[in-house]
């Protein structure tokens, strides 16, 4: 079936992919290790990632980083400034709850994002404390690039302003 949110990688232009890193750049919530136009043309190729393209510019984006083997690690989730609270980002994380349906791994993701963390319940993103098990602390904390190590044991914003969540 077409799925309006996966269209072929020939229907989106080639520069939409350094356009869409251009424009992650200035979101604080999102992880910088993994939005160059490569990375983000990689794992949507890969089936992993769902968008929205509207006049040749994608405007919404989504992906399920495959971090470690059975682990992926849902985030980049953006929409463009102009056109947030309509309704994309909840479509998004609906359609990606269909693309990961299949799939027998554990899904997480750790956001800062309040509208995130509401979201998520659209993908049966559950909150979770646990930040060592199921998910190892290496993929959750580990991997955060907003504190250093020897901050992160002590972080003040775990379960307050960042939180976990499993997919159930
Ligand atoms: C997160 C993001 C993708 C959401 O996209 P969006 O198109 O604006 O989302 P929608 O319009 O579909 O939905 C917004 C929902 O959040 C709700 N919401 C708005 N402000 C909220 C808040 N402060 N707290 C909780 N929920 C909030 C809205 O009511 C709506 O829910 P509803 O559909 O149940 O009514 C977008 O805001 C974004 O790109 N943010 C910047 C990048 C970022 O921080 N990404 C998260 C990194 S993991």
């Amino acid at each position: 079936m077409y799925n309006k949110m996966r269209p072929k990688i020939e229907d989106i232009p080639d520069q939409c992919w350094n356009e869409l890193s251009q424009n992650l750049l200035p979101e604080k919530a999102i992880l910088h290790t993994r939005t160059t136009p490569d990375q983000l043309k990689r794992v949507y190729l890969d089936g992993y990632a769902v968008l929205e393209l509207r006049d040749e510019h994608i405007v919404g984006y989504f992906a399920a980083w495959p971090v470690a083997d059975g682990f992926h690690e849902v985030g980049t989730a953006w929409v463009r400034p102009d056109l947030r609270g309509h309704g994309i980002g909840r479509a998004l994380y609906v359609q990606m709850k269909h693309l990961l349906l299949t799939q027998d791994r554990i899904i997480f993701g750790v956001t800062t994002n309040p509208v995130s963390v509401h979201l998520g319940h659209m993908m049966n993103l559950v909150s979770h404390t646990n930040w060592s098990d199921p998910v190892p602390w290496d993929l959750t904390c580990g991997r955060c690039d907003k504190y250093a190590d020897h901050e992160k044991h002590t972080c003040p914003i775990r379960d307050t302003e960042c939180r976990l969540r499993v997919m159930k």
